[in-house]
């Protein structure tokens, strides 16, 4: 079966690791569910572990595919990062982008997966899973209305015990700016690590201190910079 491809490109290594830190404590029929899992990047690998997978997103495009406007890039240069940084414009072509059904319906995984249109953050579902994952969900306008600390409740609640929470967010670049970064969007140093009580372990937590070079992409045609945290833990009680 030929692999089909993310438009976001293909997941880190630590996603591999997630899923044999959990093969290997937890079995190899243990659940996961993608918070926000877009056109499928983090969730196909999953499933095509013959491993069950539940996905939840609201965007019609990244759930049955559509058109989206890609940068036309014909250079490599990396840029350090200024507060008054200004990207160059790239021209941009208008693409067809297959959505998560299509690509688990090519790769024939159907019956691994479960997609549901669904505003997690305002709708928190029930079932409860041993692994639950989310890249860069939390910051969306869409969720501006509940504050970090809720958000990371609703993300826990779906969590088995046992199970294993992963969350890649994004952090202010200028802490004290909070018209440009404001709270219940962008972490600040220290933040996440209070949002786990002692019924979790964390198992690590990276916070850079620097902003990351982004080169335009797919949604976001400028280059820009981002400063990252990501946070592994255990639900322990
Ligand atoms: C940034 S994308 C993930 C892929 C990402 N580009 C990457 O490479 O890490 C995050 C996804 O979360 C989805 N999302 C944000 N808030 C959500 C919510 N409340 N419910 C469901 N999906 C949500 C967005 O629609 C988006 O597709």
């Amino acid at each position: 079966m030929k692999k089909t491809k993310s438009i976001w490109g293909n997941p880190p290594k630590r996603l591999y690791r997630l899923i044999d830190l959990a093969e290997n404590n937890i079995g190899k029929d243990f659940t996961a569910c993608i918070v926000g899992c877009s056109d499928g990047k983090f969730l196909l690998p999953f499933a095509r572990k013959g491993i069950k997978v539940t996905g939840y997103e609201v965007d019609d495009t990244a759930l049955y595919g559509g058109n989206k406007d890609f940068p036309i890039i014909k250079d490599n240069e990396i840029f350090s990062y200024s507060e008054d940084f200004v990207s160059k414009e790239y021209e941009v072509e208008n693409k067809h982008v297959c959505g998560i059904i299509e690509r688990i319906e090519k790769e024939q995984l159907t019956k691994y997966v479960n997609i549901e249109k669904r505003d997690f953050y305002k709708n928190v579902p029930k079932e409860k899973f041993d692994v639950v994952f989310t890249s860069c969900s939390l910051h969306y306008s869409l969720n501006i209305q509940f504050t970090s600390k809720e958000k990371m409740e609703k993300l826990q609640s779906i969590v088995s015990d046992g199970g294993y929470l992963y969350v890649d967010y994004m952090m202010a670049i200028d802490e004290k700016n909070t018209d440009r970064y404001p709270f219940n969007k962008y972490f600040r140093k220290g933040e996440m690590r209070k949002y786990f009580d002692d019924s979790w372990k964390i198992i690590s937590l990276i916070e850079k201190n620097e902003p990351t070079f982004e080169r335009a992409h797919v949604e976001r045609t400028r280059d820009h910079f981002h400063r990252f945290g990501y946070v592994l833990a255990q639900k322990i009680k």
